[in-house]
């Protein structure tokens, strides 16, 4: 349910105001003849700069919370135990594990000692549905044994053990650079035995069992190994953010969240006696009892049929792994309804994940004047019978609708770690195929960045940062 606050808040701002801010948005109009369920999508999904403060001032109050307490469930804010970032003089071999959602990685970095992109070789797999939904053990020994191919097939020898990063992003709560917690599972994962315990432990064991001379050195969020990496080659870096979509069925950083660095004064929960620690937000997490982001009915029945109701609920309007479910639950309320594919047969979008976040991106990024890759993606991708111009311009404003409020609440975000850390001259390292390869994604932050701050966003540089996480995993076990 809404909370009052919004409800109140996307009453006021209907009208031309939120034209103006849709316009800005690079949301494109029919014209000033709109039908009326063009304009009730945009007030669904639209966040006006008023919802989006009220929001920022919730998110930033959950930052400050979740520093001064341990285990603060609205935004964990886990110490990540990186005190310092690469100094660019790192050399040797390291290897990385990255597990982040639908693939794992096994990596081996060559570090030169330069601030060069180091050269990295690696070995992806997707992750089995039975290992996803298997015991602990199932996915540590296949963990190793993914690793134990890398090794044989790379030939990788050392006199020591090699040290090994281990990137796991999913909430974990550390109590050391390689020890830590999972607290819960996302994206897809359910694996038995695994939540409330190290993650580090099982997995230096199945490495010993397979007679691989590694030490898992580091535990590492992808965020981390994002930043991390990216500050790397651009010193000026501050955060790494993931903003993860599906493309077919490869993932890449398939959930949302982000790194920053803190001060250790502010991080009031610990006594730390260094000046700096790299936080992992964990901002996926956000509103846990789903009180302060204006939920619609669409968001709330997605939520009821996901693996983990009422956990990660940020996470759920951005990440890639959601909008196009998001996306599917109003394509069939307005067929329902009589306002889309009035003729046409749409069993085929009646089935859970039936539409994809990348359909959406292919969607969106159709300016032909008959939609034509709309009508083929609907048609022949999807199994819609029969579709006409109408249908598919409505489907494409959902499409952006859904789309622009994950952009909105992106860049709401970055700026509250910016602001809280009065940090507005720097670089955030951005991850993920949402940022990369969706349509106006980054105009759509930018946007809301100079909404939300003001010029001094315009300092912000928002880079891609493509596969960091394995580098900055090597690069953390590299300062070991
Ligand atoms: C996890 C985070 C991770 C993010 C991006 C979220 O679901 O909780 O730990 O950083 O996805 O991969």
């Amino acid at each position: 349910m809404r909370s009052n606050v919004t409800t109140f808040l996307i009453g006021a701002i209907l009208g031309a105001g939120l034209r103006d801010l849709l316009r800005n948005l690079s949301l494109n109009y029919k014209g000033d003849d709109e039908e009326p369920i063009y304009v009730e999508l945009e007030s669904q999904f639209i966040l006006s700069p008023d919802i989006l403060y009220a929001i920022l001032k919730k998110f930033t109050e959950c930052m400050s919370n979740g520093l001064a307490e341990e285990n603060y469930k609205d935004m964990p804010m886990i110490p990540s135990f990186v005190e310092r970032l690469p100094k660019g003089n790192e050399t040797g071999y390291f290897l990385a594990i990255d597990l982040g959602g639908t693939n794992a990685r096994i990596c081996l970095v060559d570090l030169k000692g330069t601030r060069e992109q180091p050269v990295l070789i690696q070995k992806k797999a997707v992750v089995p549905d039975d290992v996803k939904a298997g015991k602990s053990e199932d996915l540590f020994n296949w963990l190793a044994d993914l690793t134990f191919e890398f090794v044989n097939e790379n030939e990788i020898t050392n006199e020591e053990k090699i040290k090994l990063g281990f990137t796991f992003s999913f909430p974990v709560v550390q109590s050391g650079l390689s020890k830590g917690k999972l607290t819960q599972w996302a994206k897809g994962f359910s694996c038995e035995g695994v939540v409330g315990k190290d993650v580090v432990e099982p997995l230096q064991k199945a490495l010993h069992n397979k007679g691989l001379e590694i030490e898992v050195v580091a535990l590492v969020n992808d965020t981390v190994g994002t930043l991390v990496s990216h500050s790397y080659v651009d010193e000026m870096t501050f955060m790494g953010v993931i903003l993860g979509i599906l493309i077919l069925n490869v993932s890449k950083g398939t959930g949302t969240n982000a790194a920053y660095v803190e001060e250790c004064s502010r991080i009031k929960k610990k006594d730390l006696k260094g000046k700096q620690m790299v936080i992992n937000t964990e901002w996926g997490a956000f509103d846990s009892e789903r009180k302060y982001l204006p939920y619609t009915k669409y968001d709330n029945h997605l939520n009821k049929e996901s693996l983990y109701p009422n956990q990660q609920n940020f996470e759920k309007m951005i990440s890639g792994m959601y909008l196009g479910e998001i996306t599917r639950h109003v394509l069939v309320d307005l067929h329902a309804r009589g306002l889309l594919f009035p003729a046409s047969n749409i069993n085929c979008l009646l089935k859970r994940e039936s539409f994809l976040t990348s359909q959406m991106s292919r969607i969106e990024r159709d300016n032909s004047k008959n939609l034509d890759d709309v009508k083929i993606v609907l048609e022949k991708n999807i199994g819609i019978s029969e579709t006409d111009l109408n249908d598919r311009k409505l489907v494409k404003h959902v499409c952006k609708c859904v789309g622009t409020r994950a952009a909105q609440l992106s860049a709401m975000a970055i700026g509250a770690v910016l602001k809280h850390s009065g940090r507005w001259d720097c670089t955030v390292a951005i991850d993920g195929s949402l940022f990369e390869h969706y349509p106006n994604f980054k105009l759509r932050i930018q946007q809301t960045l100079r909404q939300l701050f003001g010029v001094v966003s315009d300092d912000v540089k928002l880079s891609l940062a493509n596969d960091g996480s394995g580098i900055g995993a090597a690069l953390i076990a590299a300062s070991c």
